[in-house]
């Protein structure tokens, strides 16, 4: 395809994300894929405090080459209940046994909700939210702008647990516990939304033998990704003795652009708001029950291999210096 065709085709995302292990697997992911452009990456609390995932993204985009994507900082606290970190998952500095150098770039001036709103509105039907955190600032955009609903092309977001238990609660996913709240507006909204749960994300697993095929490359990439993931599969082993790591935040981003890894159901989905042990369970009322308009499209099936045969090859490319700025250049 010609390039200029190629381009018009693409995808412009905002990532709104945590990093976060996985999320920074999805930043590098996100920089390896010529389907997308990320316009803008945007920062939450999570699995760390909002400095500290500001600081990981600016890093983890100059790791990628990928400095010029601009990033802004956005909500440090939930909508309504206590922060909730996870410095067992993702190590103190969210990104595991790995360090990288202090970012060069300093976040856009702003917070993160208002250019949220800024981009959906200045280009209405053509900017597609991945939200791989607590929805804490796109339940904030839609609050100070409601148009950003019908506005907004389409939503992917990591998050919740239809099928399975939680791996927070024992059944609550961590992005819909830490902000129950903010879950329940954005999936309430009327966005249109593709929920990637627990139930896929967890049938697919990066082993160490997918990490050995990577570190066949020396690289910053490959080095990264084996110190980040390091600690990741420490936290697997003790917490859920599963050998390797379940890397949730790339698979919902892949998502967007190479659709047949998962099948989907439209389901009416709704998150528990109830202070007792379900608080931030999100659960599907597969029979309708209710006869509430389906409110969600929700990734039930995986195809594991197809999905990180795909990864493994864009982290290759992206270690091989593929994607350096000036070449192919994404983001
Ligand atoms: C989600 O929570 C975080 O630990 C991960 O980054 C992912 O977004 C999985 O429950
Ligand atoms: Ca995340």
């Amino acid at each position: 395809m010609l390039k200029a065709a190629a381009e018009l085709m693409q995808k412009h995302i905002i990532l709104d994300t945590d990093p976060g292990i996985d999320d920074s697997l999805a930043i590098l992911l996100a920089a390896a894929s010529p389907e997308i452009v990320v316009d803008g990456v945007v920062s939450v609390h999570g699995n760390v405090s909002t400095e500290q995932t500001t600081r990981n993204a600016l890093a983890v985009l100059e790791l990628a080459k990928a400095g010029h994507v601009p990033v802004y900082k956005g909500c440090d606290l939930p909508l309504v209940k206590e922060s909730l970190l996870s410095p067992e998952t993702h190590g103190d500095s969210g990104l595991g046994y790995a360090e990288l150098p202090e970012p060069l770039n300093q976040p856009g001036a702003g917070h993160g909700s208002d250019y949220i709103i800024e981009r959906i509105m200045s280009e209405p039907g053509e900017i597609t939210l991945v939200c791989i955190g607590p929805l804490t600032n796109v339940a904030l955009a839609i609050r100070q702008e409601p148009r950003i609903v019908e506005n907004v092309k389409e939503a992917f977001i990591m998050g919740g647990a239809i099928q399975y238990p939680g791996n927070t609660t024992a059944l609550a996913e961590f992005n819909t516990f830490v902000d129950p709240h903010a879950a329940h507006i954005v999936f309430h909204s009327g966005m249109p939304i593709t929920l990637t749960p627990l139930d896929v994300t967890y049938q697919c697993v990066f082993t160490k033998d997918d990490l050995n095929r990577l570190l066949k490359i020396n690289s910053p990439i490959t080095k990264f990704i084996a110190d980040s993931t390091r600690f990741y599969m420490e936290f697997h082993d003790e917490y859920q003795s599963i050998e390797g790591c379940v890397i949730n935040d790339p698979m919902t981003l892949a998502l967007t652009f190479m659709p047949e890894i998962c099948d989907y159901q439209d389901l009416v989905v709704d998150v528990d708001l109830s202070t007792g042990v379900g608080l931030g369970n999100t659960f599907a009322d597969f029979y309708n029950y209710e006869k509430k308009p389906k409110n969600m499209r929700v990734a039930m099936g995986v195809r594991p291999r197809l999905f990180m045969e795909m990864f493994l090859e864009r982290m290759e490319k992206l270690a091989q210096g593929a994607f350096a700025q000036g070449s192919e250049s994404n983001g």
